[in-house]
C-alpha cells in the first residue's frame, strides 16, 4: 500500500508500534511534528478501510480517532526503504487489545477473563502468503510476552483460521457464544498435542 509521502519517516521501525498516543517510537524527527501525525492518521485509517473491504465488514474497526479512544496497540510492517526516488511501501498491519470476556471453559462454565485480544489483522491483497503475517505476529508475541494459546481472536476469518492452524497448530477451539475464539490451552496455559 503506497502513499503520497515518506512512510519510513511516518512509521521509523519497520514493525513500527503505535498506541493511543499515535506516536510510534523509533520514529526519525521531531516527535510532535504535525504533518508526520497528519500522515500517520492517514496510514492507519487506510489500513483499517482496506482490512475491512478484505473481511467484507460495513465499517472499518480500525482507524486513527478509535485507537485514540482506546487502549489498543498497532503493529504495523513497512517494507524497505525505497532507492532513489520509490517509497516504502505498508504490508500491513495487526491490532491487540486487553478486553474483559466471560469465556466458557470445558465444562460449559462461565469465566471473568481478560486476555489479549486479536481485534484486527490485514496483509495487502498483493503480499499475502508471503510469511508478512506471521512476522508481525511473532513480533507481536514478543513485544507482548505472550503464547498464542493465551490469546482471545474477535470473529476470525476462514483465512485467520488457517494462519492459526498452520503457524501455531491452533486447532481446536473452546465454543463460546460471543464472537470470540480460543483455542485449547487458554485455561490450561499450555497448548493442545497436536
Ligand atoms: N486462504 C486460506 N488460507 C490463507 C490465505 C488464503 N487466501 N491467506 C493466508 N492464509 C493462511 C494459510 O494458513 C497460509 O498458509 P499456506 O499458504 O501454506 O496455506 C498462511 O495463512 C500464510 O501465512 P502468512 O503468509 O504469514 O500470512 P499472510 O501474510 O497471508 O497474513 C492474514 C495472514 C493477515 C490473515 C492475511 O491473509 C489477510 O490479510 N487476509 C485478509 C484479511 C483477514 O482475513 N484478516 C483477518 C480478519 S479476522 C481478525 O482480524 C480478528
Amino acid at each position: 500500500m503506497e502513499f503520497p509521502f515518506d512512510v519510513v519517516a511516518v512509521l521509523g521501525e519497520r514493525v513500527s508500534v503505535v498506541d493511543q498516543h499515535l506516536r510510534p517510537a523509533g520514529r526519525r524527527g521531531p516527535a510532535h511534528r504535525g504533518d508526520l501525525e497528519q500522515q500517520l492518521r492517514t496510514v492507519i485509517d487506510e489500513l483499517g478501510k482496506a482490512s475491512a473491504k478484505a473481511q467484507g465488514l460495513p465499517a472499518p474497526v480500525t482507524s486513527a480517532a478509535r485507537m485514540e479512544s482506546n487502549r489498543h496497540v498497532l503493529y504495523i510492517l513497512r517494507d524497505a526503504e525505497g532507492r532513489g526516488s520509490s517509497k516504502a511501501a505498508v504490508i500491513g498491519f495487526l491490532k491487540v487489545g486487553y478486553k474483559k470476556l466471560f469465556l466458557l471453559d470445558h465444562s460449559g462454565a462461565h469465566n471473568e477473563a481478560e486476555p489479549l485480544c486479536v481485534l484486527d489483522f490485514y496483509v495487502h491483497e498483493s503480499l499475502q502468503r508471503h510469511g508478512y503475517g506471521r512476522e508481525l505476529f511473532q513480533h507481536m508475541l514478543k513485544s507482548e510476552r505472550m503464547e498464542p494459546w493465551r490469546l482471545a481472536v474477535d470473529r476470525p476469518s476462514e483465512k485467520l483460521l488457517a494462519f492459526l492452524r498452520k503457524h501455531y497448530g491452533l486447532c481446536h477451539p473452546i465454543p463460546q457464544v460471543n464472537n470470540f475464539v480460543i483455542f485449547e490451552g487458554f485455561f490450561s496455559n499450555r497448548p493442545a498435542p497436536q
